[in-house]
């Protein structure tokens, strides 16, 4: 097996495998805008000869049990043909790890504190059971460092994502000091006051983690200038500006590290395609029998059913914008794309169960014979949320706090008509598209009811130049620019 010149580590790889009922494997594609953005990388047969290094390797966990039956029935590294061409080293850690690591800390705490989530009367708890899954945690890490120490040539490049993987650019530093190691969060990063709930020591080893690149990767401006303070904060880490002001780098105990920012755009070339084939067009057909009357506006929102996308809140708004304006009862649908996702965790399902609870509400009150207000699915469709894209009048963003968003940028790509983007002033995103979206405080309902009557009223024509305006720069950094702009940058 050849050292790869590139290596890229994630949780969640590219591809997934479920068994059949005939007992066979199945592989299909791993989901979400990490993945996205990374499918870019180098796959076998992709030009260039082996002098100027061969294909990537692309470092994952196996997350089910589809998962690990393929990953130990592969050995080293994931058939081709299931991959999509990439080479694939899947992590076959064991499930009690995997559970405490990804559902109890990256999931239960990290994403808690970064999204800042936490119902602070009482949560978090950081007693002994913290402490097992921490351990757990650190388990996990150290899992992908030893394999990424294995896979990378030497003097190799390494990209490593995400808040599951805090820790590997300090372990893999120590394991293999030649390597020119990075990190970058698609999450926001929390600011100090709130990441100091974390125990010191626990904050401490998340930052020293990171630090343990070359470079730490970010977003948007915001959540690199959060890391640099918490660096800052907690570890009295020298944070150096740049001419404009912005931090620039982490010097801390010998070693610097350069903070970048690289706002992913979407994939213009690749929606366009996608939303024209058959298979969107009709869900395009079965969407408008299902909003029924032809003049009728559609609000459309897509979203994994996440805590930090503040659907009850959108839905609230939703219900009085119908409350405070009548006379659009009978002639807008909310349609509104609630994906399952982390359904181990209890509080994810009770969040969904809510989503569903306000949705029939909202139905129960309003809805006439002929007209269902909100069309809430929850089962995930790719296809049909680009037909819902291509559709929406109104697309609802509103996230409490998102690293960036990639449906706000989706939707302008690939809408037919010119669509209003309502967007969360809290999203990343709002730092690239807020001058031409509306841009709301999430937790403010009213607001967020204004913002919606507001942008059903806006005329066709200015819906359409701004709708070409967001696009431009929704697509400004398309993800394989977005991968390699890094790549350089190590
Ligand atoms: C966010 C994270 C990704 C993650 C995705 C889906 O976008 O930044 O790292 O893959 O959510 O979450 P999941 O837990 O299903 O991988």
């Amino acid at each position: 097996v050849a050292a790869a010149p590139v290596v890229v580590a994630s949780n969640r790889g590219p591809v997934s495998y479920r068994r059949r009922e005939d007992g066979s494997l199945v592989a299909g594609r791993g989901g979400g805008g990490l993945v996205s953005g990374l499918s870019s990388i180098r796959r076998e047969g992709d030009g260039g000869s082996e002098g100027e290094g061969g294909a990537a390797v692309w470092v994952c966990a196996a997350l089910g049990e589809g998962d690990r039956e393929a990953a130990r029935a592969a050995g080293r590294r994931l058939s081709t043909d299931d991959t999509g061409g990439h080479h694939v080293r899947m992590l076959d850690i064991p499930p009690d790890t995997f559970a405490a690591a990804y559902n109890g800390i990256a999931n239960s705490v990290l994403w808690f504190v970064h999204h800042m989530l936490y119902q602070t009367p009482l949560e978090p708890v950081f007693d002994q059971h913290f402490r097992a899954q921490w351990a757990a945690y650190e388990e996990y890490d150290t899992a992908f460092a030893d394999a990424i120490a294995e896979e990378a040539a030497q003097g190799a490049a390494v990209l490593v994502q995400d808040y599951h993987l805090a820790l590997v650019p300090g372990l893999l530093r120590a394991r293999r000091p030649d390597l020119r190691i990075g990190h970058f969060s698609h999450t926001p990063w929390a600011p100090p006051d709130y990441f100091r709930m974390l125990p010191d020591d626990v904050a401490g080893q998340l930052l020293r983690g990171v630090l343990g690149g070359d470079r730490a990767g970010f977003l948007t401006l915001r959540w690199a200038e959060a890391f640099a303070a918490c660096c800052a904060d907690v570890l009295g880490a020298e944070v150096v500006r740049d001419g404009e002001g912005r931090a620039a780098e982490v010097r801390f105990e010998g070693r610097t590290t350069r903070l970048g920012v690289h706002g992913l755009g979407a994939d213009a070339d690749f929606l366009r395609e996608r939303a024209h084939r058959a298979d969107v067009e009709e869900r395009m057909a079965a969407l408008r029998a299902q909003i029924g009357g032809p003049d009728r506006k559609t609000i459309v929102r897509v979203d994994r059913t996440e805590l930090s996308k503040n659907i009850v809140r959108g839905l609230y708004a939703y219900r009085r914008l119908l409350e405070e304006h009548p006379q659009w009862r009978g002639r807008v649908v909310h349609v509104a794309f609630a994906y399952p996702s982390r359904q181990d965790l209890a509080v994810y399902r009770d969040y969904t169960a809510e989503v569903e609870r306000v949705a029939r509400e909202i139905n129960a009150e309003f809805g006439t014979e002929g007209w269902e207000p909100v069309a809430l699915h929850v089962k995930d469709d790719f296809a049909r949320s680009l037909a819902a894209y291509r559709l929406a009048d109104v697309a609802l963003v509103n996230p409490i706090r998102d690293g960036m968003n990639l449906v706000a940028k989706e939707v302008p790509v690939v809408s037919d008509h010119g669509c209003v983007l309502v967007l969360s002033r809290e999203a990343g995103a709002a730092a690239e598209l807020g001058d031409e979206a509306i841009t709301v405080n999430p937790y403010d309902v009213e607001a967020t009811a204004r913002a919606l009557h507001l942008a059903l009223l806006m005329d066709p024509g200015e819906r359409a130049e701004r709708t070409k305006r967001l696009a431009a720069a929704a697509t400004a950094l398309p993800p394989a620019r977005w991968f390699t702009d890094q790549l350089r940058a190590l």
